[in-house]
């Protein structure tokens, strides 16, 4: 009966990119995430998603995704699979609607991470449940709402506060560049010659929310959040060598760092390389929040899996 309702009465709802969501949802999602983790950390059980099931499909390598979704499922009460295209159908060319079409009959969530975001466009055209990115090349949506979440629990509201991104212009760039429209902030954004942002590709033509700066020292000046990524994202393997020369001038180190506002955070999604695109100085320095990021992967995405299976509920104080 609970999924015929699902299907028939809520419109069914995907989170594939970050302006998937408006501010209102994110607000909404945000306070569920912060009453979810005060339950979780007082050992309260919170079971609304008893008897529903999480496929989780991988393309590429995880931790923290594979873990925050998995744990998050079975703390909320359901069940997670995973499913690795190594050794499912979809490995050896089922093609993705085929694969859309059965795996959603079985469960009642779908998270991907996959190469080109096309694939979970196309996944989520014939899939019967919602479907969640958990990362493709060219957007990281899960990792920005932990994110902005983190912000928040820190310093409070994002909106008019300025975030350096410095190195590669990759999927968590694209990302943190959709959700300065949303949140009305501004992104100061250093790439190395070469690898300049795209931002018609994402949607972004026109927007006056970021800022290009060829010296990442001039990006960082005065700023409240400074925060990077690999050089060499999962699928640029064969040009990691070539990246490591042409993003050399590109690391957070304590000096760049400096020039931000002195409360500034320092944010990585991670993994990280100590010595590449941060210091260990800055990653485990007192202005790094980087594990704060990754645990409030779990939270964030709790409330989202509650949101796009239960819709919205009330949320006791
Ligand atoms: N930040 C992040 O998505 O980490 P994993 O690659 O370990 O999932
Ligand atoms: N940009 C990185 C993020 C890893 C979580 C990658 O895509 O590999």
């Amino acid at each position: 009966m609970v999924r015929a309702v699902i299907c028939l009465d809520m419109s069914l709802k995907h989170f594939l990119q970050f302006n998937d969501f408006s501010r209102e949802e994110y607000e909404y999602l945000f306070e569920r995430a912060r009453w979810i983790k005060q339950e979780f950390k007082a050992y309260r059980q919170y079971w609304p998603l008893t008897d529903r099931t999480l496929a989780m499909i991988f393309d590429k390598s995880s931790t923290r995704t594979r873990l925050s979704f998995e744990a998050g499922m079975h703390q909320l009460g359901g069940a997670a699979i995973y499913l690795s295209t190594r050794d499912t159908q979809l490995g050896r060319g089922e093609p993705v609607e085929d694969a859309a079409r059965v795996i959603s009959r079985m469960v009642d969530l779908v998270m991907i991470r996959t190469f080109q975001h096309e694939t979970v466009q196309h996944f989520a055209q014939y899939s019967r449940v919602p479907v969640i990115n958990g990362l493709t090349d060219e957007y990281h949506p899960c990792q920005i709402m932990s994110d902005i979440f983190t912000y928040m629990e820190h310093r409070g509201r994002i909106e008019g506060k300025t975030v350096a991104w410095i190195g590669d212009s990759n999927n968590m760039c694209n990302t943190w560049l959709q959700a300065a429209e949303i949140f009305n902030f501004k992104v100061n954004v250093s790439t190395p010659p070469g690898y300049d942002i795209d931002p018609a590709q994402i949607g972004l033509a026109g927007s006056l929310h970021y800022e290009k700066f060829v010296s990442p020292h001039e990006a960082v000046a005065g700023v409240d959040l400074v925060t990077t990524d690999v050089w060499t994202s999962m699928g640029f393997e064969a040009e990691a060598e070539q990246r490591k020369n042409d993003f050399a001038e590109f690391c957070v180190d304590a000096e760049m760092l400096a020039l931000a506002k002195k409360d500034a955070l320092f944010m990585h999604c991670l993994p990280a390389h100590r010595g590449e695109e941060v210091s260990a100085e800055v990653l485990d320095g007192p202005q790094s929040v980087v594990w704060d990021e990754a645990e409030n992967r779990l939270h964030t995405q709790k409330a989202l899996m509650e949101y796009l299976l239960l819709g919205k509920l009330e949320t006791a104080t």
